[in-house]
């Protein structure tokens, strides 16, 4: 089977330069092709030199790979040699591609001659034990051979490379599912008795597949969601993660994330303003799950008999309530749902013109729900709505919470990551008096998912989310070790270390990288929202407050009728149109666009692009001609 073929006819590839033939008059055109064509013929000349060339290294390291074995080495692999091979050949370069361009190449070339030796070794189950002095293994599989290892990181690794390379705008291309999964299953071994080999060009194929059917976070034209292009550093230490495995609920299993996790507490709660002696974090994977561990903690502490006795405990006594802003996150009242509070016991609290809870209404609707039995144990702050990127006003929240006798929990699963900007900090003024603060790092530290730091104010509150014995883990007597345990108060048992990728980061580049990186994007924003003021054809549903902002397309309002939903159709024929990905929205009943900003290199030109693609897309919806003022970007791949 050629697994070169697996993915390759879903998606023709968006934003190649193209130049129109019927631009140019015939007799250029005659001579430009036939110029064309005579350099064509010299570029498969020296194709075809290469590849003998490359056939004849191929062969040399077949031979190496005979003496090698002759001579009683025990292994073909020598990374030393591979090493200067790539170190001579870059210092050697005449400057017309550059070291990495040469280095890439020559890793290919050098992984493909690998595995031609590899196939041929004859203890290509592994090393061979007893020639290296090291006692027999009991079984040997060639899967976790560290050549083949580096073998297949040097594929994806190359692959990954190029891909972060491309700056051309796409968008999302879908694929209809059935095909993909007939491209996936294409490129699965089959008819094998025993292990299948690892085939290169079946991994390269599967991750191209992979990287094509992707939403590209790192190109100019993903405008459409909260996940962001990780930082490419943090995601080799998910890599090295994964690798290591050490998951990280207790020190012993993880020593270096359970003190990472410490030392990133203390940089990060420099900005939150807690006492350090007091205040404790724990990582979570994701943001919904922080948000339950938080309303755990909350309710265990105002209801200190509901963990061991149920809601039997509360039969008497007014229901356990909730009170959250209307834009509030889904996984809010999804853990109310989990923890027993029905529907009837979360208090929507009205929000007003910017999108924020209303602080006017928080006392009537808390009043209201007083007299309807309810006890609100917890008020939820949004730090960052998914749906405008609004910020609640903690500050005076966190003094109705205390009148109340209830624990504010802030959601910034969002836009906490603003507290490490001192221009932007101010949005989340006051949460120093919150109880507990979630912070999802892999939305705007960008580090791969999930990673989301769970912040308590009191840390003997933060053992109140799940109070359990098991001995086979638990310690009753807590030593210097046990102390950096964090599964008794986190969910999850086995959990990724989550915290590394930040934590390098952080190391690695300091704090200015997240505070530069978000600055640059809220301001994009702000100059996005400025743009569509200045259209007469769109409309700014609100002033951004962070990186997200809503609106609509209002041209040919008579016309817009004729389409059921419009903005919503427009979104899918972006989509359709493989340049940009946005998201929709409902607000106040309505339809609209949603562009969350989460990549620096998308600049506002690219959002005037975007622009012109809607008006496009609309104007075929709506069945007006679209050929005779097509945007010149359309086939460009930059601005
Ligand atoms: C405000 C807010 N809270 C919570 C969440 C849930 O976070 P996660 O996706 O990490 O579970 C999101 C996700 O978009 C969010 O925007």
């Amino acid at each position: 089977m050629d697994v070169s073929n697996g993915s390759l006819d879903l998606m023709p590839s968006a934003g190649v330069s193209h130049v129109s033939s019927r631009d140019i008059p015939a007799l250029e055109r005659d001579r430009m092709n036939s110029e064309l064509d005579e350099l064509r013929k010299n570029i498969d000349s020296i194709d075809d030199e290469i590849l003998r060339l490359l056939e004849r290294r191929a062969n040399k390291a077949l031979e190496v790979a005979r003496v090698k074995q002759s001579s009683g080495w025990t292994s073909y692999y020598d990374p030393e040699r591979e090493r200067r091979i790539l170190e001579r050949l870059t210092a050697a370069h005449d400057g017309s591609l550059s070291p990495s361009a040469i280095s890439s190449v020559f890793q290919e070339i050098i992984s493909a001659c690998r595995s031609i030796q590899q196939s041929r070794w004859p203890a290509a189950l592994g090393l061979d034990e007893a020639a290296s002095g090291l006692p027999p293994c009991g079984l040997p599989l060639a899967a976790f051979d560290p050549a083949q290892f580096r073998t297949a990181a040097e594929i994806v690794v190359t692959r990954m490379e190029r891909h972060l390379s491309d700056r051309s705008i796409r968008g999302l291309r879908i694929v209809d599912p059935s095909a993909l999964q007939r491209a996936a299953q294409a490129l699965m071994a089959t008819g094998h008795e025993g292990i299948a080999d690892c085939d290169s060009r079946r991994l390269a194929a599967i991750i191209d597949l992979y990287i094509e059917t992707g939403i590209h976070v790192h190109s100019p034209g993903y405008m459409g969601r909260q996940f962001s292009g990780a930082v490419p550093l943090a995601a080799v230490i998910d890599f090295a993660g994964a690798v290591l495995n050490q998951p990280s609920s207790f020190y012993e299993a993880a020593q270096l994330p359970s003190v990472a996790e410490q030392i990133m507490a203390g940089e990060l709660n420099r900005f939150i303003g807690w006492d350090p002696d007091r205040f404790t974090m724990v990582t979570t994977s994701g943001g919904s799950l922080a948000n339950l561990t938080a309303l755990l903690a909350a309710r265990n502490d105002k209801f200190p008999r509901y963990w061991s006795e149920g809601g039997g405990s509360v039969a008497s006594h007014p229901r356990p309530a909730i009170a959250v802003g209307d834009d509030v996150h889904y996984s809010v009242s999804r853990a109310a749902g989990i923890m027993g509070i029905g529907e009837a016991q979360i208090v929507r609290l009205p929000l007003n013109r910017h999108r924020q809870i209303c602080l006017e209404q928080v006392g009537p609707a808390l009043a209201t729900a007083q007299r309807r039995g309810l006890r609100v144990f917890c008020l939820v702050a949004s730090a960052g709505t998914t749906s405008v990127g609004a910020f609640d006003p903690i500050d005076e929240l966190a003094d109705i919470a205390r009148e109340h006798d209830a624990w504010l929990h802030v959601d910034g699963a969002h836009g906490g990551s603003l507290l490490v900007s001192d221009k932007l900090r101010h949005k989340l003024r006051g949460i120093a008096k919150a109880d507990s603060l979630a912070w999802d790092a892999h939305k705007m530290m960008f580090v791969p998912p999930a990673c989301t730091l769970l912040f308590y104010k009191d840390k003997v509150k933060s053992y109140g989310a799940f109070r359990q014995q098991a001995s086979y883990v638990f310690d009753t007597e807590p030593d210097i070790y046990t102390e950096l345990d964090s599964a008794a108060k986190t969910f999850e048992c086995t959990k990724r270390p989550l915290i590394m990728s930040l934590w390098v980061l952080w190391a690695m580049y300091g704090r200015t990288l997240f505070a530069d990186k978000i600055e640059y994007l809220c301001e994009l924003t702000e100059q996005a929202y400025q743009v569509l003021r200045g259209e007469s054809d769109f409309e700014p549903l609100h002033r951004p407050q962070a990186n997200i902002l809503c609106f609509r397309y209002s041209g040919a309002p008579r016309a817009a009728g004729r389409v059921p939903d419009l903005q919503v159709a427009i979104r899918n024929r972006i989509k359709q149109q493989g340049h940009f990905f946005i998201s929709k929205i409902d607000i106040d009943g309505a339809s609209a666009l949603r562009v969350v900003m989460m990549n620096h290199q998308i600049t506002i030109e690219h959002f005037r692009m975007l622009l012109d693609d809607i008006r496009l897309a609309a104007r075929a919806l709506l069945g007006e001609s679209t050929t005779r003022d097509r945007p010149d970007h359309e086939h460009r791949s930059e601005p």
